[in-house]
């Protein structure tokens, strides 16, 4: 048996041999996952492998940069190939909760900009039912409390009772997004709807995105404790 974190490693590892390719604009993800990746990723650029990066957050750019990967600005990189990124947990359908690390808003943006995401992970985050981890729904400042209220009926009208919504909060200040939002996180339990709740929950006025990623990913690499990491598609 390996660690979670080699397994995580492992993932990394095997994306890069079997969809990173020289030329290619790459989307970084963010999270350990994808951080471990990166860190990867930097030992095939310092030995001329030649790509053009940007990343899906400024703590993804920060690390970029301290390991050798030069970061293209968003705006500047046009459609990107291909996107790595990590998730908290994915079903066997690919779609996933994501935003643990507050970057969801980012994290879409760039899947968006990419014709292909693929997803690593190490198998612990593979559920057959998404909603154990607290949804992240990332809101404008303003109208909060009347923004969460919206968010609670609307996950009523999804089948989802009583979820309970928390701000979220770290060493007891409130957290800020890259985009200067902030995140309530809500306590679902098990989320049956998740395409149609994805939607809805981005047509109330005050939310900027959520963490459902429901069709972004074309696949996934898993790093498994066994020591073995499988591509699935
Ligand atoms: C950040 C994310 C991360 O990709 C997600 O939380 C996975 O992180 P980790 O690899 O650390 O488990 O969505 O917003």
């Amino acid at each position: 048996m390996i660690t979670q974190d080699d397994a995580k490693k492992l993932a990394g590892q095997l994306v890069i041999e079997r969809f990173v390719r020289p030329g290619m604009k790459l989307g970084l993800g963010s999270g350990t996952t994808s951080h471990f990746f990166v860190r990867e990723l930097a030992k095939y650029v310092a030995d001329g492998l030649e790509l053009t990066c940007t990343t899906t957050s400024s703590h993804t750019t920060r690390l970029a940069e301290e390991v050798g990967i030069q970061i293209t600005p968003i705006n500047d990189i046009g459609v990107i190939d291909l996107t790595i990124d990590g998730p908290d947990e994915i079903d066997n359908q690919f779609r996933m909760i994501k935003g643990g690390g507050a970057c969801l808003l980012w994290e879409k943006i760039v899947a968006h900009a990419s014709v292909q995401m693929i997803t690593i992970c190490d198998e612990t985050k593979i559920v057959p039912q998404l909603g154990a981890f607290p949804l992240p729904v990332e809101v404008v400042k303003f109208g909060w409390v009347q923004t969460a209220r919206l968010v609670a009926q609307t996950l009523q009208d999804h089948g989802v009772s009583g979820a309970d919504i928390v701000r979220r909060e770290r060493d007891g200040d409130v957290v800020s997004t890259d985009s200067g939002n902030i995140i309530l996180d809500c306590h679902c339990g098990r989320i049956d709807q998740p395409e149609a709740l994805e939607l809805a929950l981005n047509a109330i006025p005050g939310v900027v995105e959520n963490g459902l990623f429901t069709g972004e990913s074309a696949g996934m690499v898993v790093g498994r404790l066994d020591g073995t990491a499988t591509v699935t598609m």
